[in-house]
C-alpha cells in the first residue's frame, strides 16, 4: 500500500506540544491509549533492547499528587522565563502554555509515563548513555503521533523528573526502572494546528563537509 505522502506530512508537521486546547472535561478511554501504545513500540531502540516500560495514570489523587510534585520545580523556572520573554515571540507563548499546563496538569484526564529498564551509573560512557535514551524518544514521539491521528494531544514534559523518586514511591515504580517523560494526555479542543515556525534547514544541514 503507497502511502498517503500527505496525510504523513500533515501529521509530522502539526503534531504540537499541546498545553491550553487540551480539552480537560472529556474522558479518555483506556483502549484509545492501548492502541497508541502498540504503535509506539513499533519504534527501534538500541540492540533492539525494548527495554521501555509505561505507566499509565487515571486515578485523580494520584494525578493531583504528580501535578503537585511538577509544580515544583516548575513554578520558579518557568514564572522567571515568562518574565524574561515577553515579547510576543515563539518561545514566550510557550512559557505562557507551559505556564498554564502547569496550572492545569491535576486536570489532564490522563498522565503517561515512559520509563526505561535499568538506570545509568554515574560515569556511563556518552555513547551507552546515548543509546540508552534514544531507546525511548522515538516510542514516545510516535505515542504523541498516534495520538494526534485520533484527536488526542499531549505534550512532552520533564520537568517532575527533580522529584523521580517521590513519583517512584507514589506510584509504585522499582529503583531500576528510570522515569523519563510524563505526558499529559487528553482529547484536544478542535482539532487544526499549524506547522510550527522553524528556521530554514538550509542554514542548518551541512553536505558533505560542515
Ligand atoms: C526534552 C523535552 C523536554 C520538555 N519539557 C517540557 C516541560 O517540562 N514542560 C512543558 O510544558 N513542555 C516541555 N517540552 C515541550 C517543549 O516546550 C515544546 O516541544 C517546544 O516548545 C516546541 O513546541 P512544539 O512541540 O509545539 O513545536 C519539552 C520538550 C522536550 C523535547
Amino acid at each position: 500500500m503507497a502511502l498517503d505522502v500527505s496525510v504523513c506530512d500533515e501529521l509530522l508537521s502539526t503534531t504540537r506540544a499541546v498545553r491550553k486546547r487540551l480539552d480537560l472535561s472529556r474522558d479518555v478511554p483506556r483502549e484509545v491509549i492501548n492502541e497508541c501504545l502498540e504503535l509506539a513500540v513499533q519504534a527501534p531502540t538500541g540492540s533492539n533492547s525494548q527495554g521501555w516500560r509505561w505507566i499509565v495514570v487515571q486515578d485523580a489523587e494520584k494525578r493531583r499528587a504528580l501535578a503537585d510534585l511538577y509544580k515544583r520545580d516548575a513554578e520558579p523556572y518557568l514564572r522567571s522565563a515568562e518574565e524574561q520573554s515577553q515579547d510576543g515571540t515563539q518561545t514566550s507563548r510557550v512559557f505562557s502554555s507551559a505556564l498554564y499546563l502547569m496550572e492545569h496538569l491535576h486536570e489532564v484526564p490522563v498522565h503517561v509515563i515512559p520509563c526505561l529498564q535499568g538506570r545509568p551509573r554515574e560515569g556511563t560512557p556518552v555513547t551507552a548513555l546515548g543509546g540508552f535514551y534514544a531507546s525511548i524518544y522515538p516510542a514516545v514521539w510516535s505515542f504523541q503521533l498516534a495520538l494526534r491521528s485520533r484527536g488526542l494531544g499531549s505534550c512532552l514534559t520533564t520537568l517532575h523528573l527533580n522529584h523521580e523518586k517521590e513519583a517512584a514511591e507514589l506510584l509504585g515504580i522499582p529503583d531500576d526502572v528510570i522515569q523519563v517523560a510524563l505526558l499529559p494526555v487528553a482529547y484536544t479542543l478542535g482539532t487544526d494546528f499549524k506547522p510550527a515556525a522553524r528556521p530554514p534547514v538550509a542554514n542548518i544541514t551541512h553536505w558533505d563537509t560542515w
